[in-house]
């Protein structure tokens, strides 16, 4: 077993790395193709905060998943400052959570 412990483990790494980095840039394709990235950045403010800032900001509440999937859809401000986040009334309740499972989920 105590051979076994870091081979397991290597292994693990070696068949959850790959696939996390391909669903992290698939996220961030998602992210790109419904716009957000034209006013979002993952580690830079644009027009609107830095998803990693986000991420922080929101780490410890339970109940910002379901907050930030509506407020994404109905658009709002005050979180960040004056500046308002349009609409985006183009996407589904399951898109707009994919969305921020991902925003949530940077380190
Ligand atoms: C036209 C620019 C613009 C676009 C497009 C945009 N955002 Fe934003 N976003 C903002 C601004 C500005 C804020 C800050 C709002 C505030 O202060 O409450 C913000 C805030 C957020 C927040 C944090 C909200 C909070 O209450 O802390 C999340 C999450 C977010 N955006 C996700 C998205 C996602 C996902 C998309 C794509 C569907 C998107 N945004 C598209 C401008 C934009």
């Amino acid at each position: 077993m105590r051979v076994f412990a870091p081979f397991a483990a290597l292994c693990g790494m070696l068949m959850l790395g790959p696939q996390a980095w391909a669903d992290a840039a698939s996220e961030a394709a998602f992210a790109k193709s419904k716009n957000c990235l034209a006013c979002h950045a993952i580690d830079k403010k644009v027009v609107g905060p830095a998803f990693k800032a986000v991420a922080d900001k929101y780490r410890q509440d339970p109940a910002a998943l379901e907050r930030l999937a509506l407020k994404v859809r109905q658009g709002g401000n005050g979180a960040w400052g004056v500046v308002y986040m349009p609409a985006n009334a183009q996407l589904s309740p399951e898109e707009s959570k994919r969305l921020v499972t991902w925003v949530l989920g940077l380190k």
